[in-house]
């Protein structure tokens, strides 16, 4: 029982590993994020630009304390929050594009950054599936 649960939970970290690398195409999120973020989120390299009171992207941002999961129910709208001013995504870009932006915001992270929040993803995904 215990050891199938250990492997369930190998599984479920080497697919998260292997196919957000495998499918994620940061330059398509580049040019996904110019065409629907940047006019309120700034360049996502340094945060300039930003909309005043928008979160910047760059790695003065801190998009990277969140989960990929948790930024994805963001962007589509499915986390909601008091205030909330961001449009939903939802219909508009498909999961594989969000991930696809996310994949670009990540590239312009320090690696700190991107292990801390690589850790909480995995974190994130465990969690979901001992809550099911
Ligand atoms: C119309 C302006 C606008 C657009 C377009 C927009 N956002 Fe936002 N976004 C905001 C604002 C403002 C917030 C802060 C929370 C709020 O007030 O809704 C926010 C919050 C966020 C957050 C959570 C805070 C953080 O820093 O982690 C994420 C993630 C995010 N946006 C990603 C995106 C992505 C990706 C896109 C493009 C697909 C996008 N946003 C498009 C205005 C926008």
């Amino acid at each position: 029982m215990l050891l199938g649960a250990a492997i369930l939970l190998m599984a479920l970290a080497a697919c998260s590993g292997n196919s957000e690398s495998e499918r994620s195409d940061p330059e398509r999120g580049a040019s996904i994020y110019a065409a629907n973020c940047q006019t309120c989120h700034g360049e996502a390299a340094t945060g300039q630009q930003a909309s005043p009171s928008t979160p910047t992207r760059g790695p003065e941002g801190h998009s990277w304390h969140h989960a990929d999961g948790q930024l994805v129910q963001i962007i589509f709208g499915r986390l909601q929050f008091p205030g909330r001013t961001m449009p939903s995504f939802e219909g508009k870009l498909s999961e594989k594009e969000v991930l696809d932006v996310l994949a670009y915001l990540k590239s312009n992270w320090p690696t700190e950054q991107r292990q801390f929040q690589a850790e909480a993803s995995e974190n994130w995904l465990i969690l979901q599936e001992t809550n099911q």
